[in-house]
């Protein structure tokens, strides 16, 4: 299988399941000379992913490895000062370089610990889920939560390269295959038909070569930040699903015992938000079916409760991106053309609840 490899803004991205290689000679470069290499995992990452490595590239038996625990909770100050010290005590310094080996709390973590480490040591990424490797590990934005808000502390910095190997997916479980397949389709949707019409042709179950699925999907995520790296307004495309998903997302944290986790919001998200453009935008009706479909059959049907509609406008008042009574979306026009800025109403965001309560799964 071939590797690809897309130019990011200042750095590349490696693709490919063969890509050992080339990791090997970018490290070896770093060990000629004799500067210390840290590899940051969770315990997952380093459960599965980093035998891996160490099978297939000698010089990881001699990396210092750094394990925290998973979950978004990592990403604080407190884990930082553990690293930061971790790396002092371990004889890193300003020439040391960061690996990220993980899903996207590690790339955001260890991308902003190493930003930050002696005023910015080097790091790679080499993403272990799908999200991290369609989305987070590439884009330049890291950061880290404050108490219980998200990415509140962070910076715009890029990676010295980035790996990624399709086959990491392998012990991914499904819930968290299908986080970053919600992404995978919101990039479709933004950006290219063609993609679109091939990506439908399968659901997330019957894609066994995920290499390709990706080279597109980074291809697509990567067009935008490159148009707006420090994301001052045309990466708002990448926003797609996403205004009434992160309400979601906090609505359901706050109500439900098991909540949904980002792609599944971001799936409710597209629906809604696609209803929305076929109201406002002229999305063909024949279009929103088309995605009202795809998303179905990848992703359950979610009980919302109609008394509950005013609790997630009520959250989105509170986005600081909307102003008072009018929100700010990204839609679409059709599939693969989207616009950003759009006004849209209370009446709107409710009509487009009740489309998907009403639908059947
Ligand atoms: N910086 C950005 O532009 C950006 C964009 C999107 C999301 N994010 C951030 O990414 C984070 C979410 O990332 P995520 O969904 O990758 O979550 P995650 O890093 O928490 O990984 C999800 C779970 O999968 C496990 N895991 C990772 N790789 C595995 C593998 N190969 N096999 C088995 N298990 C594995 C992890 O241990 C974890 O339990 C959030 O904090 C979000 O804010 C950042
Ligand atoms: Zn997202």
């Amino acid at each position: 299988m071939e590797q690809t490899i897309i130019n990011a803004n200042g750095y590349s991205i490696f693709i490919g399941n063969d890509v050992y290689d080339t990791i090997r000679s970018f490290l070896l470069q770093f060990e000629f000379h004799g500067q210390k290499i840290f590899v940051l995992t969770d315990v997952n990452s380093r459960k599965y992913c980093l035998p891996r490595l160490m099978s297939n590239i000698q010089l990881f038996q001699q990396v210092h490895i750094l394990e925290v625990p998973s979950g978004e909770e990592i990403k604080s100050l407190a884990t930082c000062e553990y690293l930061w010290q971790e790396m002092i005590n371990n004889n890193g310094d300003r020439n040391s370089i960061l690996i990220n080996l993980g899903g996207g709390t590690i790339s955001d973590l260890g991308g902003f610990a190493a930003s930050t480490f002696k005023r910015g040591i080097r790091y790679l990424n080499i993403p272990t889920t799908l999200l991290a490797m369609v989305d987070a590990a590439i884009g330049g934005k890291v950061g880290i939560d404050l108490k219980n808000i998200k990415n509140q502390i962070g910076l715009f910095t890029i990676p010295q390269v980035v790996f990624v190997i399709p086959e990491f997916l392998d012990t991914l479980p499904e819930r968290q295959l299908k986080a970053g397949f919600a992404e995978v389709i919101k990039h479709a949707l933004i950006y290219e038909k063609r993609y679109w019409d091939d990506l439908t042709s399968k659901t997330l179950k019957d894609i066994k070569d995920w290499k390709e699925v990706i080279d597109w999907s980074i291809e697509i995520k990567n067009y935008f930040v490159l148009e707006d790296p420090r994301d001052t307004g045309f990466r708002k495309v990448l926003n797609f699903g996403h205004t009434i998903g992160h309400a979601l997302e906090t609505y359901s944290i706050q109500n439900d015992d098991e909540p949904l986790n980002h792609g599944e919001v971001v799936a409710i998200g597209i629906i809604c938000e696609s209803y929305i453009s076929y109201k406002k935008c002229n999305l063909p009706k024949s279009e929103l079916d088309e995605i009202v479909q795809y998303v179905g059959s990848n992703f359950n049907h979610y009980k919302l409760k109609s008394g509950n509609f005013d609790l997630i406008i009520d959250i989105m008042k509170h986005d600081k991106k909307n102003r008072a009574d009018e929100f700010n979306f990204t839609l679409l026009t059709s599939i693969g053309n989207s616009l950003i800025n759009q006004d849209v109403d209370i009446n709107m965001i409710r009509e487009s609840l009740l489309f998907y309560q009403g639908l059947k799964q």
